[in-house]
Formats: C-alpha cells, sequence, structure tokens
C-alpha cells in the first residue's frame, strides 16, 4: 500500500501519512506524491478542498532521516519536497490539516500553508532545523515569527524545543483542540463545509488573505532551500542524522 494515501469524495481530496512504522517520516517519493497530488487538485473541477492527515497517534516525523544522509542530493532546491513546498504555499483552493501526536519539521512547517488546522490534544509541534545542523524551511523563517512574534518564534526554530497543542491554538497555529479520535473527522467535515462553498469565492477570498504575503513566500522558500541543501552536507548535520540512526545523542563539541 503507498505510503500516502490519496482519496477523493464530497469534493475533498484527503491525503493521509500511511507510514506510521516510521512514524510517518517523509521520504523523497512521498513528497513525489504529495506534489503531485496538489497539481491534480488544482486541475482537478471535482476537488474543492484537500485535507492533509496522519492518524490519531502521529502526524509526521518530518523528513525521512535515513534519505537525508543517503542522498543529501534529492533534497537540493530542485528536489520533490520544495516542488511540494512551492505547490502547497501557492495552492489556490482550501487546505485544512488535522494533526495529531507528533508534528516535527516539515510536520509543522507544512501547516503553515493550510489555512484550517484542527489538533488532537495529543499534538507535538517541533521545528529542530538548528538541532539538526540545518535552517528552517517552508518559509518558516519569514512565517513564524509573523504569526508568532519575533521571540516565541525564536524560541521555537533557535531552541527547537516542542509546543503542545494549547500553546499552538493560543499562537494561532490550531483553530480548535479536540481529543485526537475526533480529530480527522472534525477536521472532514469542515473541509466538506468548505467544498460545499462558492468556489470561486473562496480561492478569491483565499488570494485576496495571502496578496500581502506573495511573493515573498516563495522567494523565501527558494532561498531557504538554497542554504538548506548546503547545509545538508556539512558536517553538523552528518553527525545530527548518524547520531539519530544510531540512537545517541549527536556530539557538536568540535563544530
Ligand atoms: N526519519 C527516519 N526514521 C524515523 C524518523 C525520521 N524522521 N522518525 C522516526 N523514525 C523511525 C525511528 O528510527 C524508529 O525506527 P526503529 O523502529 O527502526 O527504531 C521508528 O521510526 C519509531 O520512532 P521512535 O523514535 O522509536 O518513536 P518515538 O515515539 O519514541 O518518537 C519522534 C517519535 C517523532 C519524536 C521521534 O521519532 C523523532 O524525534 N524522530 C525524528 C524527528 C526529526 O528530527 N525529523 C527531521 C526533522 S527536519
Amino acid at each position: 500500500m503507498s505510503d500516502i494515501l490519496v482519496h477523493t469524495e464530497a469534493g475533498v481530496m484527503t491525503l493521509t501519512f500511511n507510514r506510521v512504522a516510521r512514524k510517518n517520516s517523509i521520504t523523497t517519493a512521498m513528497y513525489a506524491a504529495l506534489a503531485e497530488a496538489f497539481e491534480q487538485a488544482e486541475n482537478d473541477p471535482a476537488v474543492r478542498a484537500v485535507l492533509i492527515q496522519g492518524d490519531q497517534t502521529v502526524f509526521s516525523a518530518g523528513n525521512d532521516i535515513g534519505d537525508f544522509l543517503a542522498t543529501p542530493e534529492a533534497s537540493g532546491g530542485e528536489a520533490p519536497v520544495f516542488r511540494f513546498l512551492r505547490n502547497i504555499a501557492a495552492f489556490p483552493k482550501p487546505v485544512v490539516a488535522s494533526v495529531c501526536g507528533p508534528a516535527v519539521g516539515i510536520g509543522t512547517t507544512l501547516l503553515f500553508h493550510c489555512d484550517l488546522v484542527y489538533a488532537g490534544d495529543n499534538a507535538a509541534f517541533s521545528m529542530p532545523f538548528v538541532n539538526l545542523g540545518l535552517c528552517p524551511e517552508a518559509a518558516s523563517s519569514l512565517l513564524v515569527p509573523q504569526m508568532m512574534g519575533y521571540h516565541r518564534a525564536a524560541e521555537a526554530l533557535l531552541l527547537g524545543e516542542p509546543f503542545m497543542a494549547e500553546a499552538a491554538l493560543e499562537v494561532g497555529l490550531v483553530n480548535r483542540v479536540v481529543p485526537p479520535t475526533e480529530a480527522n473527522g472534525i477536521a472532514q467535515t469542515q473541509a466538506r463545509k468548505l467544498a460545499a462553498k462558492p468556489l470561486a469565492a473562496l480561492v478569491e477570498t483565499k488570494r485576496l488573505l495571502k496578496k500581502s504575503q506573495q511573493p515573498a513566500v516563495q522567494e523565501r522558500i527558494t532561498e531557504e532551500a538554497q542554504s538548506f541543501a548546503r547545509m545538508l552536507r556539512e558536517p553538523a548535520a552528518r553527525e545530527a542524522f548518524t547520531a539519530f540512526m544510531e540512537k545517541r545523542k549527536p556530539d557538536f563539541s568540535a563544530l
């Protein structure tokens, strides 16, 4: 079975991370599938909203660290991950997310490009890029301080510590905190409500809501991607990835 499940019903294309044994960490093939799904969703008049979800235990542990280690070039500026990010950031129809359990790295940053986010009370958001010798992606260096204010953004992005669902609600990253057993159902209901509305009005309203951010968001995605691709090859990131695979703490003392 595919690691990204795609199902369209009642005007909603539902994309489900389906790699729970690896905590829904995202491989290059999964980014390509996500990028393609967004391209299809944009062009298919039967799709009027997109929903992204995991299961009630985990949303996504972020990029597959084995992939980072084995093929850093597959995460360069033209890689499927950046095709996916550019697509979701520019996607004209509404995007809803349902997040339970860990949402690490891109598992959190992709949410800045969703219109509605529903979180289980077990959701734990984190952007540990510095801890991995990396820098932010998905325009998070622009969007996180805009949403949270500079100091909270610095705590999230420099310290890389997780924050829980209630804190995410407080800063406006999520719309509602719900029991994990109900999150996907509530998100699906909200996505179907959107799908039942006049599409042209939704699309124009979303365009206007996002107008002051664009094209700065796409520019920042590109700038971050250049740094990210370079840093993936550097010793701090190599040490962090190797330490994760060897289940030990990284040693940055010489770096
Ligand atoms: N890439 C590759 N494999 C991953 C992964 C990732 N990002 N996240 C988890 N896995 C694997 C683990 O190695 C483990 O494999 P194993 O069963 O062969 O030992 C399995 O998934 C289960 O993960 P585990 O760490 O045991 O689960 P947990 O519930 O204790 O912790 C997380 C969950 C998400 C907090 C933890 O897995 C984690 O921190 N993952 C890395 C997150 C990260 O740094 N992502 C990159 C962001 S840019």
